[in-house]
């Protein structure tokens, strides 16, 4: 499968971030944003509470960042194979993603050039899309091949009114966008990452299940929900009290690193002598071998990882399952969360006992968590909020995602 490349993209000329800056009306948010500075993690204080409320710096990550940054839109297993689609949305930004006549992947802004419709929507197989609203006609490259009762328009070039076309890549069966005229490859902002998890062998695993998860939340808190461990025995203490989940008993040996894009957490899963005496790599680590997904190295048998990566992007993996995030900001307050469960390509692993007991398993935990963020909206937008200091062992995910944040909002980046 290819990539599309020689992409036509309309747009505007990029505005620089100091540009912007200069029209913001709250001085507080113009203030914060020009005297901010890095801090070390071990100083560092979360936000005030205007970043987790203010329509304006949401409006602002959306034009600074989640249109101009790669972001995850979906998983390759979507598509079905030539001339096929699907639509999905990420920051009020409707996207249609392709796979044209020759297989090569391709991304639109889902917007009809006439008047703004959608061309597409759901998903499924066709050799054109109709917009539903005038039926206006593009092929799968995004050429406007039909326009009905235009005879009379004096000039008119339909190859000034295609799809407005976005970059698109993959990191193995996830697609990523990015909205900007000009910007990196993916795997500059990806770094090491596909070299730390190539070993999973990605595009193997079965995407069997998703879920869309809403919270009255702003998307930061979730994301830095996601970023920190020190949670984990207090929110997740129902999990960490049993035997279900590998984490339990690991609080104490957990190791997390946050650098380039990402954050990066190693859970270590526990053993006990008589499994270790088992012989087996799969049950020294806690496994059913037939579940799990074969040839791992040790380092990746011998540990959970959670994974979030800037801006929308993180996972749960482990040599069972795999639980991708899509963080979807749809306003200041209001979050939708995309969970999909990848399980190995097994007969065994896709059994529906051992779907049932992997879906209601991270469900209760993604259910913790949302029984707890909103009510920590409530208190960053409350009078008596003041901004905490970050734990320097435990939310040092938490520093750098807030650091990139500020990155871009104040033009550094
Ligand atoms: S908005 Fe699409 S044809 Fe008019
Ligand atoms: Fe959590």
């Amino acid at each position: 499968m290819a990539i599309a490349d020689g992409i036509s993209i309309i747009r505007d000329s990029q505005i620089h971030p100091l540009t912007i800056q200069n029209s913001i009306q709250d001085p507080n948010l113009a203030g914060y944003l020009n005297t901010w500075q890095p801090t070390s993690y071990r100083q560092s204080k979360s936000f005030p509470a205007f970043m987790y409320t203010s329509e304006e710096v949401y409006q602002l990550e959306r034009s600074l960042f989640f249109g101009k940054t790669w972001i995850y839109v979906g998983h390759i297993s979507q598509l079905n194979g030539a001339n096929s689609y699907f639509t999905t949305s990420i920051a009020e930004m409707p996207l249609l993603i392709v796979m044209d006549r020759q297989g090569i992947l391709r991304a639109f802004h889902n917007v009809c050039p006439h008047r703004a419709a959608p061309v597409a929507v759901g998903s499924g197989q066709c050799n054109r899309f109709i917009c539903p609203y005038h039926a206006w006609t593009f092929d799968l490259e995004g050429n406007l091949r039909g326009v009905p009762n235009f005879e009379a328009y004096e000039d008119f070039h339909a190859a000034e009114h295609n799809l407005n076309a976005v970059h698109v890549d993959r990191w193995g069966p996830f697609i990523f966008v990015n909205a900007a005229a000009e910007c990196e490859p993916l795997a500059a902002q990806l770094n090491e990452l596909p070299d730390l998890f190539n070993a999973y062998r990605l595009d193997e695993w079965k995407r069997v299940h998703s879920m869309d998860y809403y919270t009255d939340t702003n998307w930061k808190l979730y994301v830095e929900n996601n970023a920190e461990n020190y949670h984990e025995p207090i929110v997740h203490k129902s999990s960490y009290s049993t035997n279900e989940v590998s984490w339990n008993n690991s609080y104490d040996l957990i190791q997390c690193e946050a650098r380039h894009y990402y954050y990066l957490q190693h859970t270590p899963h526990p053993t006990s002598s008589s499994e270790q005496a088992s012989g087996d790599a799969a049950i020294a680590h806690g496994f059913k071998p037939e579940l799990i997904q074969s040839d791992l190295p040790e380092h990746l048998m011998a540990g959970s990882s959670i994974m979030s990566f800037w801006p929308n992007f993180a996972w749960i993996a482990c040599p069972e399952s795999i639980i991708v995030y899509t963080i979807d900001p749809q306003g200041a307050g209001r979050t939708r969360i995309r969970w999909e469960w990848l399980v190995p390509n097994t007969e065994a692993a896709q059994a529906p006992e051992n779907l049932e007991r992997l879906i209601s398993l991270y469900d209760r935990v993604q259910q913790e968590d949302m029984d707890l963020l909103p009510l920590v909206q409530k208190g960053v937008a409350s009078p008596g909020y003041v901004a905490g200091p970050f734990s320097p062992s435990r939310e040092v995910g938490v520093h750098r995602f807030q650091e990139l944040l500020m990155e871009h909002l104040s033009g550094r980046r």
